[in-house]
């Protein structure tokens, strides 16, 4: 049963042919009005979340199917105690597909190994949020009209942010790619991301704390912000949550061109000011992640024999 853990379950062709399933979905949404009339998603978040949930259901309901949901731990029989691969077990009895989002890693990748249908990684604790990045593949290819050939700057916090580890993952696959990867010291990229993908698949980055010399250089800015759930100590968090703050004076230096993502929530990094600015993606980036996970509810339960 093939499940989506994270992006590296996905090969180059795979991404390359969701994108397209996507823009004929947004091209032809009649087409897809019906094809899984009867058939259920259930959405399993053990973790705060607005887009990806919604998103998630959005997808199902456009698709014609029908959603079933626990949208926290408390409300479900996990506050009592019971395990990942048991809920895993019982819900796999009631869908076609899952959705989960659970706060510990690897929590998905248990959960398909238990479930009879196939499960999608909504965001496992810091390690992987693959449909995010399936979003952002399709914001920079609807925008730029390719995912070779650029120079993206990754902003914020580094080191706890998922959203930045798939994408580095994905857009390292295709040609012409160079990052600046932009952070204080104590959230820079793990050393085993910069190790295992970028020096391994020897594509050029350069590592600086400071955004706005970094601005002229970049194709794509992809803000992030700073994981607060994810920190140990509250005084850390607190002095380190505002390091980067766009706003439009910044943004004097940068091209015309140059498409600002941010996967939300946004706390403080983009001024609202920016919302108008038509590089400002980050709203548009929200509605390609429905399309995006259409299309990979309908290529998991084609491949699962549903469909
Ligand atoms: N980008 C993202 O995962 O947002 P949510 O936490 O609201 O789902």
């Amino acid at each position: 049963m093939r499940s989506l853990i994270d992006i590296t379950d996905l090969n180059t062709d795979e991404l390359d042919e969701l994108i397209g399933s996507a823009l004929d979905i947004i091209e032809n949404p009649k087409k897809y009005a019906h094809v899984c009339d009867g058939l259920k998603l259930a959405t399993m978040f053990f973790e705060p979340s607005t887009r990806t949930r919604m998103s998630f259901e959005a997808a199902m309901y456009e698709l014609g199917g029908h959603v079933i949901s626990t949208a926290s731990a408390d409300s479900s029989s996990a506050a009592k105690g019971e395990s990942v691969a048991d809920t895993a077990k019982t819900v796999s009895c009631y869908v076609d597909i899952i959705a989960m989002r659970h706060p510990k890693e690897g929590a998905a990748l248990v959960a398909s190994q238990n479930a009879t249908v196939p499960v999608i990684n909504a965001g496992d604790g810091g390690h992987s949020h693959p449909t995010q990045t399936l979003a952002d593949l399709l914001t920079i290819y609807r925008e730029k009209g390719r995912l070779s050939n650029m120079t993206v700057g990754l902003c914020g916090d580094l080191k706890f942010g998922r959203t930045v580890h798939s994408l580095i993952n994905a857009l390292s696959r295709y040609t012409g790619i160079r990052f600046v990867l932009i952070s204080p010291d104590e959230l820079k990229l793990p050393s085993y991301v910069k190790k295992d993908v970028l020096q391994k698949n020897h594509i050029p980055y350069v590592q600086t704390d400071n955004l706005e010399e970094a601005l002229p250089d970049l194709d794509i800015l992809y803000m992030t912000r700073v994981q607060r759930e994810r920190f140990f100590n509250e005084e850390d968090y607190l002095r380190l949550k505002d390091s980067y703050i766009l706003t439009p004076d910044k943004l004097t230096n940068a091209r015309a061109d140059m498409s600002i993502l941010h996967p939300l929530p946004r706390v403080n990094e983009i001024s609202v000011e920016i919302d108008k600015d038509p590089r400002a993606c980050y709203f548009k980036q929200v509605l390609n992640g429905k399309y995006m996970r259409m299309a990979l509810i309908l290529r998991l339960l084609t491949e699962a024999g549903t469909l």
